[in-house]
C-alpha cells in the first residue's frame, strides 16, 4: 500500500458549530427489494445488516439534498449564509458533472463563498474534513461548511442484485469555524490525527466505466449499461477490512492514544460485517461505535456525517471527546480522522 499522505503537523483550532442532514422520503424495504429481485430480507441482513435504506424521487438528488443538510446545519450553528468563507462538497455522484455541487449549493444560498467539490468516495467526508481544517488553520477560511452527499442509485443498476441492495441515498453537513483556540494545544477542539492513503491495487474494484472523459456517455455505453457502478464485493470486503485496521492504528499511534480513549467511533457503513471485523481486529468499543446502515444503507461520503449528526442530536457527544472517523470506497481510498470534539465559545 503506497501511503499518499500522513498528516501529523495540522492539530486543533477547528470547531464543529453546527451539523445538519437531509434525506429521502422514500423509504426501501428488504422487502420491496425481495418483491421485484432474486434475493431475500434474510440474505441481505446476514450478508450487510441492511433492513431498509432512502432511494431519492425528483428534487431529492445530490444537489438539494446538499443544500438542505448545509441550510439545517447553519441554522444549527446560528450563522448565516453570508458569514461562510467556503463550501467543500464531498461527492462521487455530483448533481450534474458541471457545475460543482458545491456551486449550486453556494447558488442555492445565494452567498459568493469559495465553492469546491472533492471526490474520495465513500472516504470523501473524512478526506475533506482534513482539507478544510487545514484551510480554516492556514487562515484562508473562518468559517466553512463541509458537505458529504450521494445519490448512489443515480449510478447503481435497480436490477442487479449485488449492488441494488447496499446503496442509499442522502446527505450530512458540518459547519466548521476556525476559532477555538490556537493550533498546537493539544486541548483544542479539532483534528488531532488523520491518515489519508490509497490501494492502489484495488483501483479496478469500484467502477462506474462511462460518462467520464475516458468514456463519455453515449446510446451505446447506455445500452451497455456502462453508466452502471460495477463492484468485486468479496474483493472489496477482504481489502477494506484490512486496510481499515491499519489506518485506524495509524492514526491512534500519531495521536499516542489507544482504542479505549475513543468516545465514539463512525465508521463508514458499507456493511455490518466489515465494522465488526474492524472492531474485533482494532479493539474499538462495539458500544461506543455509531451505526445507521441498518436504516440507510450505503450512503458513500453521506454516511459518516449523517453518522455524526445523528450521534450529535442524540446527545452523544461531549466537550473534548475524541471522536475517530473512518471512510473507505472506490479508489480504494481510505480516511481516517481522529478528532477532538468542541462547540464554538
Ligand atoms: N441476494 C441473494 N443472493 C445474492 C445477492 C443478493 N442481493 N447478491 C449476491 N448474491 C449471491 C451471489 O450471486 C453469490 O451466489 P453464488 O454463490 O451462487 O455465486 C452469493 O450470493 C455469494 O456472493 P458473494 O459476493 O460472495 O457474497 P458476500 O458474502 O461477499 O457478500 C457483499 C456480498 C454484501 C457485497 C459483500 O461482499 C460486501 O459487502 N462487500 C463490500 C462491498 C462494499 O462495501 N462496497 C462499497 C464500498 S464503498 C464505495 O466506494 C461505494
Amino acid at each position: 500500500m503506497t501511503v499518499l499522505t500522513a498528516t501529523t503537523g495540522v492539530r486543533g483550532g477547528v470547531s464543529v458549530a453546527g451539523w445538519g442532514i437531509a434525506l429521502p422520503e422514500r423509504r426501501v424495504t428488504n422487502e420491496d427489494l425481495a418483491a421485484r429481485l432474486d434475493t431475500s430480507d434474510a440474505w441481505i441482513v446476514e450478508r450487510s445488516g441492511i433492513r431498509e435504506r432512502r432511494w431519492a424521487g425528483p428534487g431529492e438528488t445530490t444537489g438539494p439534498l446538499a443544500l438542505a443538510a448545509t441550510r439545517r446545519a447553519l441554522e444549527r450553528a446560528g450563522r448565516s449564509a453570508d458569514q461562510v468563507d467556503i463550501i467543500a462538497v464531498a461527492t462521487t455522484t455530483p448533481e450534474r458533472p458541471i457545475p460543482s455541487t458545491a456551486a449550486l449549493v453556494a447558488a442555492g444560498l445565494g452567498t459568493d463563498a469559495g465553492a469546491l467539490d472533492l471526490n474520495a468516495a465513500c472516504a470523501g467526508f473524512v478526506y475533506g474534513l482534513t482539507a478544510v481544517s487545514a484551510l480554516l488553520q492556514a487562515g484562508v477560511a473562518r468559517t466553512a461548511v463541509l458537505v458529504g452527499a450521494d445519490t448512489m442509485t443515480s449510478v447503481v443498476d435497480p436490477d442487479d442484485r449485488a449492488t441494488a441492495v447496499l446503496f442509499g441515498d442522502g446527505a450530512g453537513a458540518v459547519v466548521l469555524t476556525g476559532d477555538a483556540g490556537g493550533p498546537g494545544d493539544p486541548g483544542a477542539p479539532g483534528l488531532v490525527a488523520s491518515d489519508l492513503v490509497n490501494d492502489p491495487d484495488g483501483v479496478g474494484l469500484l467502477v462506474v466505466p462511462a460518462g467520464g472523459s475516458a468514456q463519455p456517455a453515449s446510446a451505446a455505453t447506455v445500452a451497455a449499461g456502462q453508466h452502471y457502478l460495477q463492484m468485486d464485493g468479496r474483493e472489496v470486503f477482504r481489502r477494506a477490512v484490512r486496510a481499515v485496521e491499519r489506518s485506524i492504528l495509524r492514526a491512534l499511534d500519531r495521536a499516542g492514544v489507544g482504542p479505549d480513549d475513543i468516545a465514539l467511533f463512525v465508521p463508514h457503513q458499507a456493511n455490518a460485517r466489515i465494522v465488526d471485523a474492524v472492531l474485533s481486529r482494532t479493539g474499538l468499543d462495539p458500544t461506543r461505535t455509531s451505526g445507521s446502515v441498518e436504516r440507510y444503507g450505503n450512503t458513500s461520503a453521506a454516511s459518516i456525517p449523517l453518522a455524526l449528526a445523528e450521534a450529535a442530536d442524540a446527545g452523544a457527544l461531549h466537550e473534548g471527546d475524541l471522536v475517530l472517523l473512518c471512510g473507505f470506497g472506490a479508489g480504494l481510498t481510505v480516511g481516517t480522522a481522529l478528532w477532538r470534539w468542541g462547540r464554538p465559545a
